[in-house]
């Protein structure tokens, strides 16, 4: 980028060129634009209601909401299971809505993950992560690939074992591997974790993050556990069909730092009180760090 081109410029401008410059190379692998799931069976029911969303490549998001809020149906319309009643959905710059062949685009673009695992019982580990790839791969080539996805999820030791031979984290974690067959782009896992103990829902959302991290694979997770959803980079919480807030994380040590703001000892840090500065004994790039985390943020 020509960086040359802004010197003289004002800041506004600049960011404004920026902004301009990023809305029209960014491509979402998630956009929704006034999207909508009215059910008519009886009652009128909004499940979704002119939703507005943008999910970046590579982006860990969460999705959390009261029952009934529509968390499901925004998976389902995502993932091309289920038809919006208006409004558009893009994936990876697809209208799904447009596309003929679904089974082929989801079996290429999409792995799913869902609450109860949906191994099949009669298939070892293996086999089951091999399943998405039937008609994609070779018999030999499909072996290969899921002995390299058990390595990554780690349980290349429990390859042979059919589900009933693995625990619950286990069996969530051959989920995680088979949705990841055929080398999605986006994964959506509707409360993978719900079925699981604290501790292994949190090693599930660290084995979701290094994926999103090493594969540059974009996860939607709903969860209704808020320790699932601190794990996270952006929480989107849903109410009566509409998206009613996003919250933006940080991890959970920036977290617990921005509690200083409103402290005296927040507010000395951000004034550059010097004699405090300097009994702290931290580099100036530390300072300079802290400074930015405390830092009110806008909206
Ligand atoms: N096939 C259907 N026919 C009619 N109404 C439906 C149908 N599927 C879902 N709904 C309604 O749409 C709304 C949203 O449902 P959805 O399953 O998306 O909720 P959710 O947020 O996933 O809830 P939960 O946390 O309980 O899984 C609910 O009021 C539900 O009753
Ligand atoms: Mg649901």
């Amino acid at each position: 980028m020509p960086v040359a081109k802004f010197v003289g410029e004002t800041s506004n401008d600049r960011g404004n060129i920026i902004g301009e410059i990023m809305s029209e190379t960014t491509t979402w692998m998630i956009e929704t634009i006034d999207l909508s799931r009215i059910y008519r069976n009886g009652d009128e029911i909004r499940a979704l209601d002119t939703v507005n969303m943008h999910v970046s490549p590579g982006e860990l998001v969460t999705v959390m909401g009261p029952s009934g809020s529509g968390k499901s149906t925004l998976l389902n319309v995502i993932g091309a299971l289920d038809l919006p009643t208006s409004g558009q959905v893009y994936v990876n710059g697809h209208e799904v809505t447009k596309i003929r062949n679904k089974d082929a685009f989801r079996s290429s673009t999409i792995g799913f993950i869902f609450q109860l695992h949906n191994l099949i019982p009669t298939l070892n580990a293996r086999e089951n992560i091999e399943v998405p790839m039937r008609g994609h791969l070779g018999a030999r080539a499909r072996k290969k690939r899921a002995e390299e996805l058990l390595e990554l999820v780690d349980l290349a030791d429990r390859m042979n074992h059919l589900p009933n031979q693995l625990s619950g984290g286990q069996r969530q974690r051959v989920a995680v591997a088979r949705a990841l067959a055929n080398n999605p782009p986006l994964v959506l896992a509707d409360e993978p974790t719900g079925s699981l103990d604290t501790k292994a829902s949190l090693e599930l959302m660290n084995l979701l993050k290094d994926l999103s991290q090493s594969q540059g694979t974009t996860f939607i997770v709903v969860t209704h556990d808020l320790n699932v959803a601190r794990q996270t980079e952006r929480v989107l919480v849903m109410e009566d069909g509409k998206i009613v807030r996003q919250d933006i994380i940080g991890s959970p040590i920036e977290e617990d730092l921005k509690q200083w703001q409103h402290s005296r000892l927040g507010q000395r840090i951000l004034a550059r009180d010097e004699a405090l500065l300097s009994n702290l004994e931290l580099s100036t790039h530390q300072i300079e760090a802290l400074q930015k985390v405390l830092a009110p943020t806008n909206g």
